[in-house]
This record gives C-alpha cells, sequence and structure tokens, in this order.
C-alpha cells in the first residue's frame, strides 16, 4: 500500500521505517527542509534504538520518500497525521498542527484517501475534526483514529510486536482499511488483540486512559517508596510481592525521581482539561499531576538533606549521570533531571553532568556557568563531592567502581541511586556513602 506521514517525530518517524519495512510504501512529509535533507541521507533527527539501520535500510529498498512537499501525498491509500499537539500554557492541547495540516492535504488527496490521527488528541477532536471536514463539502471523506502505544527507546520494538491495537472509523469500511496497514504486523502477531471503536471518543479516551492510568500506578509508587524510605521497609521486596498480585501485574511499579517526558504530564494534564469541558470530576489524574511535581522536590530535598547531614553544600560539586526522562531516547522533555538540577544550581552547588544522548537537549533547556556537561560518566565525577543517578542507563551499572572513587573529591564520596541500578554494595565497599530510592 501507498502510505503518507506527517510529521517526523518520535511517532512519526518510527510509523515510517516499521511500516516500510513490513512492505509498504512510504511518503514522509515535514515542512522543515532541514529535516528532509537529513532524512533523505539517511541520518535520523531523533535518537531511538535501531533507527539509523531502520532507516538506511528502507532508504536503500526505496520504500521510502522524504518530502516537504504535500504534493507527494498524491495516491495515498491512508495518510496518517502524526503531528504534534504540545500543551498550551492553558493546560489545553494545542491542535493548531493538526487542522493546519487537514487544510494542506484537502486539495491534494481524494475522499477514498483516509486521513488517520494519530497524533494524540482531547476526547472530541475527531468529531471536531468530521465537522469540519462538512463544512468544506468533504462529509464522505475517508476519516481514522489510530493512537499510538510507543514507548521511546524501545518504540521499533513496541511498533512491531504490539499486544493491541486500537482503531475507530464511523464509516463502515475505516477500520477495515485501517487493519489492512497493519495486517503484516497482525500476521507475525496472531495473539494482538484489535479493539474496532465505533465511535471516535472511545478510542481518544481509550488512548488518555492508559497513560494517566499508569502515570498514576507510577505515581503511587513513588509516594509508597517515600513511605517506605521514612519507616524503614523494602521496597523491593513490596514490589515482587504486589507485582505477583495478577490484578495489579507486575510492569510499571518501579519508583523513581518522577515521571518525565512528552506524554504522560502533557496527556495527564490534557485529561483534566478534558473532564474540565464535559464537567466531570478528574481529581484523581489532577492529584498525580500535582504529585509526580512534588515528588521530583522530595528527590532534590532528600539528597540535599542527607549531604547537609555531613557537609556544608553551598560550593560543593555533584556530579549528575543521565538527564533523559528516561534510558534509550535523546529526549528530555520534562524530564525529572530538569527541576533536580536547577534545585541543586540553586544552592550554588556547581553541577557536571553527563548523559549518552541527552546532553545536547539538555543544554537548550537549563544553560549556567555552573552546569558543566560531560562527555563520558568518569570526566563528570572528576573531583566531585557525590555522585547522582537520575537515569537507568544500563551503561551506568557496569562502571569501574574504584575508577570512580579514585576519580572523585574525599575519602568518603556520596552516591545517590534514584533508579535502583548501581552496585551499591560494591561502592559501599570502596568507601562510598550509599542511598537509595526505591529499590
Ligand atoms: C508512554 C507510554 O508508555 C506509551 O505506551 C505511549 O504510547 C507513550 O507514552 C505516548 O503516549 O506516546 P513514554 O513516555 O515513551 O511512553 O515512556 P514510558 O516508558 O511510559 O515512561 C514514562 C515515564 O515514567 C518515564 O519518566 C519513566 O522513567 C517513568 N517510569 C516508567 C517510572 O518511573 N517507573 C516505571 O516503572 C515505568
Amino acid at each position: 500500500m501507498k502510505i503518507g506521514i506527517i510529521g517526523t517525530g518520535y511517532v512519526g518517524l518510527v510509523s515510517t521505517v516499521c511500516f516500510a519495512s513490513v512492505g509498504h510504501t512510504l511518503v514522509s512529509i515535514d515542512r522543515r527542509d532541514i529535516i528532509v535533507d537529513s532524512l533523505t541521507r539517511g541520518i535520523p533527527t531523533i535518537y531511538e534504538e535501531n533507527m539509523e539501520s531502520m532507516l538506511q535500510n528502507t532508504i536503500a529498498s526505496k520504500s521510502i520518500t522524504f518530502s516537504s512537499d504535500f504534493n507527494a501525498l498524491k495516491d495515498c491509500e491512508v495518510v496518517f497525521l502524526a503531528v504534534g499537539t504540545p500543551s498550551l500554557p492553558n493546560g489545553h492541547a494545542d491542535l493548531s498542527q493538526v487542522f493546519s495540516a487537514i487544510d494542506s492535504l484537502l486539495p491534494i488527496v481524494s475522499l477514498q484517501t483516509m486521513i488517520a490521527v494519530r497524533s494524540t488528541v482531547p476526547v472530541g477532536t475527531i468529531s471536531r475534526i468530521r465537522n469540519y471536514l462538512a463544512s468544506q463539502g468533504k462529509q464522505a471523506q475517508m476519516l481514522g483514529f489510530c493512537p499510538e502505544f510507543l514507548r521511546e527507546g524501545v518504540a521499533i520494538s513496541d511498533f512491531l510486536n504490539p499486544s493491541y491495537l486500537v482503531f475507530a472509523s464511523e464509516q463502515k469500511e475505516g477500520c477495515l482499511l485501517l487493519q489492512k496497514v497493519y495486517q503484516p504486523i497482525i500476521d507475525k502477531n496472531p495473539e494482538v488483540k484489535i479493539v474496532c471503536c465505533t465511535t471516535y471518543e472511545t478510542a481518544e479516551l481509550t488512548k488518555y486512559t492508559i497513560n494517566s492510568f499508569l502515570a498514576t500506578k507510577i505515581t503511587f509508587m513513588n509516594q509508597i517508596a517515600q513511605l517506605a524510605q521514612s519507616s524503614g521497609a523494602d521496597m523491593s521486596q513490596l514490589i515482587s510481592a504486589i507485582g505477583a498480585d495478577r490484578r495489579i501485574g507486575d510492569m510499571f511499579l518501579t519508583p523513581g525521581p518522577g515521571f518525565g517526558g512528552s506524554c504522560f504530564p502533557k496527556d495527564t494534564l490534557s485529561l483534566v482539561k478534558c473532564g474540565i469541558s464535559y464537567g466531570v470530576d478528574m481529581s484523581v489524574v489532577e492529584a498525580v499531576n500535582h504529585a509526580n511535581e512534588r515528588h521530583k522536590e522530595y528527590v532534590a530535598s532528600w539528597i540535599l538533606e542527607e549531604l547537609e547531614k555531613h557537609v556544608y553544600v553551598e560550593g560543593k560539586t555533584i556530579a549528575v549521570w543521565g538527564l533523559t526522562f528516561k534510558a534509550g531516547t535523546d529526549d528530555v522533555r520534562d524530564s525529572a533531571a530538569i527541576k533536580i538540577i536547577r534545585s541543586l544550581l540553586i544552592r550554588n552547588i556547581k553541577v557536571r553532568a553527563y548523559d549518552p544522548k541527552g546532553n545536547q537537549n539538555f543544554q537548550q533547556q537549563v544553560g549556567t556557568p555552573n552546569l558543566v556537561l560531560c562527555s563520558t560518566p568518569i570526566e563528570a565525577i572528576i573531583n566531585a563531592d557525590a555522585l547522582v543517578v537520575l537515569t537507568e542507563w544500563p551503561e551506568f551499572s557496569k562502571v569501574d567502581v574504584s575508577l570512580v572513587k579514585s576519580s572523585m573529591n574525599g575519602t568518603q564520596p556520596f552516591v545517590f541511586d534514584t533508579r535502583g541500578i548501581l552496585p551499591l554494595q560494591d561502592f559501599k565497599q570502596q568507601g562510598f556513602i550509599t542511598y537509595k530510592f526505591g529499590i
């Protein structure tokens, strides 16, 4: 099938290379020539595991064309919209990119081409689009919604091995057409659950519900971890017990410095706004957002308070390993590292930070003279008084602990692990004063 995708962010680019890899012919549109040039040369504009090789293979097999010209979408059977829907200052999702893409598309595609929205949108948006199409004389335009459930860092694997797919179309043949696009993936994953929704609102709310439910689960576990820390309970044992309860499940229970990224913060906020629009109380998810922000502050205060029991923190140097909101990505949007590092800088602490993929993006978010971004983990700890781990990159768990010790300042440096990935026993043996949050 000839498929178009508008937008080359995480969702758009992953969808493009994955659909091309299963045999479709893809046209990928981005208005920015610099992005089109880079992708045409096989250089990904985002970091995602296996992206570079898949991009280059699918370009070599002539399965993808990148363009800034919407006319390239002529004759596509389905055009997916994977443009951004960032939060506006008032918390509502900004839908301007969605409507602008539709306006650009309408003069080009026929009524039989399905416009399938893949961007995450507030409940009621696709019905608004249907009404807009009707107002433009295009009431017969094929329309669908196909939310994505991809985790950054493992997005390609999630795309090619889904456990469920959600399609929505109010037109009789709509879901069948979306299923046809996914058929090569469905064939390889016969267990996949396919849910065809008859109203757009069902699929829109499904997407928000999943992300908000997971954000709630993590935030709840972060608060339980605070309580465990204060009371002396062991989180690893607690998680292994509750994870064995099939009604709860063992995923998304790992405490950390607070959730971030481009999805959970935005989608939980947007769900609250949807509740307000429909006059429905969304206080649970509202509380999750507040609790997550307070949790990041809790982690920063915990580090500072523990240090203050031993040293005068002003003027000290702290090394931070991990700046991205999770491992496997270069994305620092709403990363806990932003708030936590700012809390350290405000106390006149010098921060030397390292991330395998996120340094450049972080520099754009928090650039002050007291923050030095380093190109290796060892460079970051030189003469540091304490080390704080904020992202669970596997390379941090494999460090040479004696080298870490000899590079740091003093005979008893401090180490804070907020992700439960360091071999803290080895650090202890080397003379470190160790702290862990959660597991
Ligand atoms: C999330 C969802 O997991 C995807 O299903 C969804 O498609 C995506 O949002 C989206 O809407 O596009 P993502 O934000 O990439 O994916 O990352 P997650 O793996 O869900 O992690 C989100 C945050 O929760 C990270 O900050 C992570 O460190 C944190 N987290 C996750 C924990 O603190 N503990 C956990 O046990 C799991």
